[in-house]
């Protein structure tokens, strides 16, 4: 790769003059001319309506119009990939009731059928009765699988106690089996897993490339991969090339996918304000513009960076002139993660009505409902950016029914 150096034009009042930033290669410009813009992704499913990161969260994403269904890959004992944030069980799980010796061991501690006897949604009515739901007991961990397949509008068939129903294939291993959602509302969202915590899950890019290949979500030549079916009028990220995004907080991580994905794909690099190996250490425009040169250095196309407001309060990493720095590098920006119309308004450059200052070309949100029907309602055309090259209309958002809220999924 050969490096473009460009010595940002020296401005007044702009904190970075001097600063340089590594330009976006070629080879990398044709991997985001391939992602959709205006993009709607899912945080954990929903962290607001439902027990992040089930069955019930990624239904209810999918359904209500998301385009990326955003979770956390973490590893088994039994090397299965599964959907979880935590490090430990004990926050969204019963672990404590079911194996309370081991309650604050690690993920990788546990085989996927220990796991499948862990109640991962029951906290979620503990701690906020006022959006509990009957269906949400017994809602258990997802495994990479379980969520492509609800991407692909299939559910778990399960029976009258919500438990799995398992066929044998001919390895001997146990396969839940899937079925047509029929509350399926026609949408095929694309995925966006996260590697997390990946220095305790060594070789999990490879296993995450190796399973998508399985899963035809991944082949070296994209005409390869899984042909799906996409209702008229609905989301069809699931049938595109940019199907997948991957992302990581971590530079290790980073290198690894560079390496496990040789047709690269829509690639995302997180940013973190902290003490950590590979978070930001410190917010000044020197050290922001290191994390944008080492992504770009290692095939990343987007930024990740987290953005300010309640209830969160995390670290603003997407003030103007740093949303205006990534920019520069040529790279994408998805900010994490909106709970609120204010940080939409704010981050979209809405608030300001200032469409040259929106530094947002996705949103992973905890309340798809709200940033779809921003996109709607209050985002006007001039804050859109082109998907004319992708033949995916510009104001795809627009042309979505929405429900608002928690639609019940039990039949
Ligand atoms: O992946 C974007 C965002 O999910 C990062 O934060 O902690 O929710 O994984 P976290
Ligand atoms: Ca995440």
């Amino acid at each position: 790769m050969i490096a473009v150096l460009m010595a940002l034009i020296s401005k007044e009042g702009r904190p970075y003059a001097g600063i340089e930033i590594h330009k976006l290669p070629v080879a990398l410009q044709q991997v985001l001319n391939e992602l959709p813009r205006n993009i709607v992704i899912a945080h954990r499913g929903t962290t607001y309506w439902a027990p992040e990161e089930t069955e019930a969260a990624m239904r209810w994403a999918r359904d209500v119009g998301a385009d990326y269904l955003e979770f956390d890959l973490q590893r088994t004992r039994d090397g299965v990939l599964i959907a979880l944030h935590d490090v430990n069980l004990r926050r969204t799980t019963d672990i404590a009731e079911v194996f309370p010796e081991r309650a604050d061991a690690p993920v990788s501690a546990f085989t996927l059928d220990e796991l499948r006897q862990l109640d991962a949604g029951s906290w979620f009515n503990e701690t906020y009765p006022d959006r509990a739901k009957k269906e949400f007991v017994g809602q258990d961990i997802l495994t990479l699988e379980d969520v492509i397949r609800i991407a692909e509008g299939y559910r778990i068939v399960r029976d009258e106690q919500g438990r799995r129903i398992y066929e044998w294939g001919t390895d001997g291993k146990k396969y839940t089996r899937y079925e047509k959602d029929p509350q399926d509302s026609g949408n095929r969202p694309g995925i966006y897993p996260e590697t997390k915590e990946p220095h305790l899950f060594p070789g999990m890019e490879q296993d995450l490339r190796e399973e998508l290949e399985r899963l035809g979500w991944y082949h070296i030549q994209p005409g390869k991969m899984k042909k799906i079916e996409v209702p008229q009028g609905g989301v069809g990220i699931a049938n595109t090339i940019a199907r997948v995004i991957l992302q990581t907080f971590s530079a290790h991580s980073l290198v690894e996918l560079e390496k496990a994905f040789p047709r690269r794909i829509p690639t995302c690099f997180l940013l973190w304000l902290g003490n950590e190996p590979s978070d930001l250490k410190e917010n000044t425009p020197k050290a922001y513009a290191a994390k944008i040169n080492y992504a770009v250095a290692h095939g990343a196309v987007i930024i990740g960076p987290s953005i300010a407001g309640s209830p969160n309060d995390y670290a603003d990493l997407l003030a103007p002139w740093q949303g205006e720095m990534i920019y520069r590098a040529g790279l994408a920006i998805h900010p994490y993660s909106f709970d609120t119309e204010e940080q939409m308004a704010e981050y979209t450059g809405w608030k300001n009505r200032c469409p040259q200052e929106g530094r947002v070309d996705g949103m992973f949100t905890n309340k798809a409902d709200m940033t779809i029907q921003f996109y709607q309602q209050t985002l006007m055309s001039a804050y859109f950016k082109s998907n004319a090259a992708l033949g995916i209309p510009d104001n795809i958002q627009r042309n979505k029914a929405l429900f608002h809220g928690y639609r019940d999924m039990s039949e």
